[in-house]
């Protein structure tokens, strides 16, 4: 493969930024060059110093443009495409009603190829090269995943769904069924090219305590893998959990009993935690995952992204889209809906933070910021290409932006997949493949 030479306006975080003039936080080359090869970036900085080392490399020129490391979404549903958009009901009356029918049908395997192809377009579409994503209970689905984003050569996570109880025949599987299919597909797909499996129990309502059993002993057999699972979404699931598991002392205690809890573990939407259950997460590492726009459409409450941060004991914050529970698959979108939640919260996410927490926060949280979530000479070429002036009404917001701060603040509360121009995946071009 030919060696690559893009041009552009670079942007790549360097820390967490403390706010809108924090130009300490982030490196930008205002005519930036990244050189890459083999699917890494091997060079990154000044365009002329990089130019200086490309010969023979194809250029291509994105200027006006930003370019930034691809997006990460930190959980994803890959079966809920036809879930999204669902109307009128909260969390668990959505999961029986909507999300549990359209998942049955992921026993069939050529269903699950044909959305796991579409899926991977429209993630790339939207600009983001990595997911953390939930397959179905089916062990196909996850074949068909992974084998979709090894084919792409993306960085992928994800896993089959552990569910073996409230839920309808067909989509439960079995506490040992669930290891076993697990395992499989553990040393079928872990670390195969790109590829990471994720040990996946739904959540405590639809896992028996043998099946947590079980997925702790995996967690115990395979600490270097991720953890998914929800946590603290919706009243009336907290309720229900509390009878399904009456010794516990809450909601969160039911994983730390299991063994669930650690620096891989994911846990999706966190809302209504207490001071206890923050400090568990706190003290094991684990990651408490915002999803604002699912937690805005199911009605299920707003997540306080900076008491978690800022709090003595701090949590490990990403950020994700929840498709179907979640309305876009943009992590634009997500990041101007997260803002105003933040915003009902009485505080204000500032935007060189919203685009930190989206690359290379969501790669710390996710433990794989050595690979991709910067522009850092050694990673991988995973890159957005992004253009503020993608519509008439963008393009005309643009003339009174003087900074670089306000230019994402106006991608992120005006943009979404038109406002990708371009997409790399491990060094290739992926959005304009696409067709
Ligand atoms: N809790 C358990 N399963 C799900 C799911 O599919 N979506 C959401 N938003 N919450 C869940
Ligand atoms: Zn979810």
């Amino acid at each position: 493969m030919a060696r690559l030479l893009l041009r552009g306006r670079t942007l790549s975080f360097l820390r967490w930024p403390d706010a809108a003039d924090d130009h300490a936080a982030y490196r930008y080359e205002e005519d930036g060059g990244l050189l890459v090869d083999e699917g890494r970036i091997i060079a990154a900085g000044p365009y002329e110093r990089v130019a200086a080392m490309a010969e023979g490399a194809r250029a291509i020129d994105h200027r006006p443009h930003l370019i930034l490391p691809g997006f990460i979404d930190a959980h994803v549903h890959f079966p809920q495409m036809q879930v999204i958009a669902s109307y009128g009901a909260e969390l668990l009356d959505w999961l029986n009603k909507y999300t549990f029918p359209e998942e049955t049908k992921f026993r069939d395997a050529q269903h699950g190829r044909r959305i796991a192809r579409l899926f991977l377009d429209e993630t790339v579409r939207h600009g983001t090269t990595t997911v953390a994503a939930y397959c179905s209970v089916h062990r196909q689905s996850v074949e068909a995943f992974f084998a979709e984003s090894h084919a792409r050569n993306m960085l992928n996570i994800a896993g089959k769904v552990m569910m073996d109880r409230n839920a309808p025949e067909g989509l439960r599987d079995t506490p040992q069924s669930g290891y076993d299919d697990s395992k499989t597909l553990i040393a079928e797909w872990h670390g195969k090219g790109r590829q990471h499996y994720a040990i996946t129990p739904r959540f405590a309502i639809t896992s028996s305590p043998e099946q947590m059993e079980m997925a702790g002993a995996l967690a115990s057999e395979y600490p270097d893998l991720h953890i998914q699972t929800h946590l603290s979404e919706n009243h009336a699931e907290i309720a229900f959990t509390q009878e399904l598991y009456p010794w516990s002392r809450d909601y969160t205690d039911i994983y730390e009993h299991y063994g669930l809890l650690g620096r891989r573990t994911l846990l999706g939407h966190c809302i209504h935690l207490s001071e206890r259950e923050a400090d568990a997460l706190s003290r094991s590492g684990s990651v408490a995952v915002f999803c604002p726009t699912s937690n805005l459409f199911l009605g299920s409450g707003l997540f306080d992204y900076q008491r978690y941060r800022t709090r003595a004991q701090p949590l490990r914050i990403a950020a994700a889209t929840d498709v179907g529970g979640g309305t876009n698959y943009s992590m634009l979108r997500t990041m101007d809906e997260g803002y105003k939640v933040i915003a009902l919260n009485g505080e204000k996410l500032n935007p060189l933070a919203s685009f930190w927490q989206i690359t290379r926060g969501n790669a710390e949280a996710l433990s794989i910021a050595d690979k991709v979530g910067t522009l850092e000479e050694g990673t991988d070429a995973d890159i957005v290409v992004l253009d503020a002036r993608a519509t008439p009404a963008m393009r005309l917001r643009m003339e009174t932006v003087t900074t670089l701060a306000e230019e994402l603040f106006l991608l992120q509360t005006l943009g979404d997949d038109r406002a990708v121009a371009e997409v790399y995946v491990a060094g290739s071009p992926a959005k304009s493949m696409l067709g």
